[in-house]
């Protein structure tokens, strides 16, 4: 159990590594590319749109191609993209179907039996892929509509699963389904208009304006999405941000920031200048969420008030043993140097609370984790901390040493 529990957590690692490399290649060449391609302007000398790229020491001309050579090998990154979307559908199955109780389930919010909520999860991929699809291809929709309507629909599942699962997975499902629609976009519409954009320039015909217009429409919004995945895909470090009480609202903020951010470089792409209307909507909308998940502190003299005896007791309680007591009594099971839950051979996220010294050092963790939010403990597989023992870890915190 012990070896298998630490071979999946190698293969973890090194599943993350990949998946971040393949992302970098494939979100950092989408970027360059849709720069390139924006960027190409007639010259003086040759009317023929074209943009120039340095590199390394060198001068390179990108401009659209009219003819290409039976034998001539064609690049594009689509492995980029399936190896990131693959390794990171293999991380999901390591990470929730795993230990579902652990990232998934919220009682609270849905108190589902461990394979209905793996289920649920999974299932969502290729229904919101279906669902997609039908936006765009039965709605009727086009360009800019089209476009704010996949802000809702992105924005309506963020809020769905922010009802259904824990906040860090919640969170981490929203980009795992926005980069399934961007690998689907590359795997089902691009890569096959590719093809047969590659078959007219051997045989030296021109381009399907259609279909070049189709693929280029799903290249768009994957440069919308990119932005609000990446994000999605990093909230996990920021406890205020995924498990706070308004979590399904940030992440349409967070969104629509994505949103905003990519189109202001996309218009400068084009020519059009800097957009500072764009630009100021998206900090706007960053400010709002910062702002919603700012945490709201329990209380201590709300609590107080409640009773002279307790008002008293609060006062002369040593909060440093009470802390401990609690922390012992919801974290250290996990959170300690060789932990007693099943499943944990070192301390969770490296965090080891088992003695005074070490809780005091982490303090800031432990009331962003369990006071300000509901992140920890992890609301499917311990009981959660009161508002009461909230209050003394915040009294413990903020006593001076
Ligand atoms: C059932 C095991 C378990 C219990 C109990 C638990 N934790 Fe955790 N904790 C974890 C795991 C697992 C992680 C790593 C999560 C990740 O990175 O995906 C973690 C991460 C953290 C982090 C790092 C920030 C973050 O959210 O990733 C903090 C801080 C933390 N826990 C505090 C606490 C506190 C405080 C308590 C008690 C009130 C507690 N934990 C109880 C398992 C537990």
């Amino acid at each position: 159990m012990a070896l298998l529990s630490l071979l999946a957590e190698d293969a973890t690692l090194l599943l993350r590594w990949l998946h971040v490399v393949a992302a970098m290649v494939w979100v950092g060449s989408a970027f360059a590319l849709a720069r390139l391609d924006l960027g190409m302007r007639p010259r003086a000398k040759d009317a023929a749109p074209q943009s120039l790229l340095l590199h390394a020491g060198s001068g390179f001309r990108f401009s659209r191609a009219a003819e290409a050579d039976a034998a001539e090998r064609a690049l594009n990154f689509k492995w980029e993209a399936y190896a990131t979307w693959a390794s990171g559908f293999a991380l999901l199955c390591l990470i929730f179907g795993a230990a579902p109780q652990l990232t998934l389930i919220d009682p609270t919010l849905w108190d589902a039996p461990s394979w209905a909520a793996v289920t649920v999860a999974f299932a969502l991929l290729p229904l919101a892929w279906l669902a997609y699809e039908l936006l765009c291809r039965k709605s009727g929709l086009g360009g800019d509509r089209l476009l704010l309507a996949l802000y809702g629909f992105s924005a309506a599942l963020g809020l769905l699963l922010a009802a259904l699962f824990a906040g860090r997975a919640a969170l981490l499902l929203l980009g795992a389904i926005l980069a399934t629609l961007m690998t689907a976009n590359i795997a089902h519409v691009i890569v096959p208009a590719q093809k047969r954009r590659l078959a007219t320039l051997r045989a030296g015909l021109p381009a399907d304006a259609d279909d070049a217009k189709g693929a280029a429409t799903r290249a768009l919004y994957n440069q919308y999405l990119a932005l609000p995945v990446v994000f999605f895909m990093l909230s996990g470090h920021a406890p205020l941000v995924f498990a706070g009480p308004h979590n399904g609202v940030a992440a349409a903020l967070f969104l629509a920031a994505g949103f905003a951010i990519r189109r202001f470089f996309l218009q400068r792409a084009r020519g059009f200048g800097a957009n500072w209307g764009l630009a100021a909507a998206a900090a706007v909308a960053i400010a709002l969420a910062l702002w919603l998940c700012t945490p709201s502190e329990p209380s201590p003299e709300k609590a107080a008030a409640q009773s002279a005896g307790e008002a008293i007791a609060s006062v002369l309680r040593p909060e440093g043993p009470a802390a401990q007591a609690i922390v012992e009594r919801h974290c250290v099971a996990c959170h300690a140097k060789t932990p007693l839950h099943p499943g944990f051979f070192h301390a969770a996220a490296g965090l080891d609370f088992s003695d005074a010294a070490r809780m005091r050092r982490y303090r800031g963790e432990i009331l962003r984790a369990a006071v300000y939010t509901r992140a920890m403990p992890p609301p499917g597989a311990a009981s959660p901390i009161d508002a009461d023992e909230q209050r003394v870890l915040l009294r413990w915190a903020r006593a001076p040493d």
